[in-house]
């Protein structure tokens, strides 16, 4: 069956979830992490190639400084008592976002864990960290005028060869959690022919068969491009 190759999700609803239960919103980033391990080990099973996680965006600065500083600390856990797992089934972990605006020791973490991975043929995931979609786009604009190139030969495949991991084919299969219907800046540019799949359960209980429900649905959708399927 056609598998997509690269699937993004938009890890969302752990407040919600930690709310519905009485509990304070640093319980679900950390059911919400119980989650992503999950997950990541089922789009390995599934055959995935690639997997982008949205795990903080660069709105989501605008929380109190108590939940910020408690994902940053769950992401700098899960970076390194994760190592063993990675070799194990050769995963190699990227990174997309800003990593200048990241706090120095996150930063270092995942400069350590991806040069770890970078040579693991397997599953490739990417944590999208202080990620957003206008400041890629933006940063990749940067770049090619810092470059010098002229107005005149700026073109699409030039920003897309400038953007944080070129070589990552777009997403086939965006995944929304937690019922919301919008893209709180996530792959914008990337994402411009995904198929985009909302699912109304919280990110915290997501398991593997609600990726694998998500996959049936995009097998069933046709992909036209803006042309015409004969
Ligand atoms: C997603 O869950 C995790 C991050 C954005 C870091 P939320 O924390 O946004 O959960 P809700 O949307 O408040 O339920
Ligand atoms: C999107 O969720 C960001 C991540 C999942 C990391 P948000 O909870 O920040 O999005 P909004 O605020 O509902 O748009
Ligand atoms: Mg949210």
């Amino acid at each position: 069956m056609n598998v997509p190759r690269h699937v993004g999700i938009i890890m969302d609803g752990n407040g919600r979830w930690a709310r519905k239960r009485n509990q304070i919103r640093t319980q679900g980033h950390l059911e919400g992490l119980k989650a992503a391990k999950r997950i990541v080990r089922a789009a390995a099973d599934l055959g995935i190639s690639y997997l982008t996680l949205y795990t903080f965006s660069t709105e989501n600065w605008k929380r109190t400084a108590d939940e910020v500083g408690f994902i940053m600390g769950l992401v700098k856990q899960y970076l390194k008592s994760e190592l063993d797992f990675y070799r194990e089934n050769r995963i190699r972990i990227r990174h997309a976002g800003d990593a200048a605006g990241l706090p120095a020791d996150i930063a270092r973490e995942l400069v350590s864990v991806c040069e770890d991975t970078r040579n693991f043929e397997g599953l490739q995931v990417v944590l999208a960290l202080n990620y957003g979609g206008r400041d890629e786009i933006v940063r990749a604009v940067r770049r090619l005028i810092e470059n010098g190139l002229p107005a005149g030969e700026i073109d699409e495949a030039l920003i897309q060869r400038n953007l944080d991991n070129p070589d990552i084919p777009n997403p086939d299969l965006i995944i929304r959690t937690a019922g919301e219907f919008r893209i709180s800046n996530f792959l914008l540019w990337e994402g411009a022919y995904a198929e985009y799949y909302i699912s109304d359960k919280l990110w915290p209980d997501w398991a593997e068969p609600d990726l694998q429900n998500a996959i049936a649905h995009f097998q069933g959708r046709e992909r036209r491009y803006g042309g015409v399927n004969s």
